[in-house]
């Protein structure tokens, strides 16, 4: 099962994403864990992201379609991947149709999350991982069940993102609007696409997710 899901920052897509990945052991595939990966080991690609990535910009097409271009292609990704945080205009999206023909895959659902820009605001400020595993939390909606001590492994520190600053999230809104939401009637168009309400709460928006994927009677 190959799936998108779509929504703006902090709509929630990696906390389901990484939910879906351990339940049915789909790859998640997050560009913006890729590139913030490409940034801590100084590569030429993590440089010229950055550069984009701390004005709430997008990253030129190319760069991203490469990238997902070679990780679909690992083998880790065949039984099954969640792309978070791809595509985001409609040339990656047509990108990433003729990736999908070349392997002879199919995309199974698009699933738009949709979430109140105010709530978007609230829930990346008070966003943050754990420095070791990458596992999310926040200081109100997600709080680790120990205070300071990662759910997941056990580890002691965090980290907050730099592109988490109040003006650069009102850009990276600003560039969902006007780049990435043009690809929601794309999706339509092909009978992909379904909204779900990502305003509840994150084991029901879970509950919503797994119900869609269920093979249908
Ligand atoms: P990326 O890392 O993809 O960021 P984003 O799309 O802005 O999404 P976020 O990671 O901010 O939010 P999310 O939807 O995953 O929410 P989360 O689950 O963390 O991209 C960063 C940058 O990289 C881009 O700006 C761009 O520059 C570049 N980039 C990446 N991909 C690109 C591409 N394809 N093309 C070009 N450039 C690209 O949840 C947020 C918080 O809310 C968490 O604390 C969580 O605990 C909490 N929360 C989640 N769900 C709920 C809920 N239901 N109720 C209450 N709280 C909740």
């Amino acid at each position: 099962m190959n799936l998108i899901l779509l929504g703006p920052p902090g709509a929630g897509k990696g906390t389901q994403a990484r939910m879906l990945q351990e339940h049915f052991g789909l790859m998640q595939i997050a560009t913006g864990d890729m590139l913030r990966e490409h940034i801590k080991h100084h590569t030429d690609l993590g440089q010229l992201a950055q550069n984009y990535m701390n004005q709430g910009q997008l990253v030129p097409d190319l760069v991203v379609i490469q990238m997902i271009e070679h990780r679909i292609s690992e083998a880790d990704a065949n039984n099954g991947f969640i792309l978070d945080g791809f595509p985001r205009t409609v040339p990656q999206a047509e990108s990433l149709d003729k990736m999908l023909a070349r392997r002879k895959l199919k995309l199974d659902h698009v699933i738009e999350m949709r979430v109140d820009e105010d709530a978007l605001v609230e829930r990346i400020a008070g966003r943050f991982s754990c420095a070791a595993c990458g596992e999310g939390y926040h200081d109100k909606f997600k709080k680790p069940a120990r205070e300071g001590v990662c759910d997941k492994c056990g580890f002691g520190q965090f980290v907050r993102r730099d592109d988490d600053r109040a003006d650069t999230v009102r850009k990276r809104l600003a560039a969902y609007r006007e780049q990435t939401a043009p690809i929601l009637p794309y999706y339509q168009a092909k009978g992909k696409l379904t909204s779900i309400d990502g305003m509840a709460e994150i084991d029901v928006v879970q509950t919503q997710i797994r119900q869609l994927l269920r093979p249908q009677a």
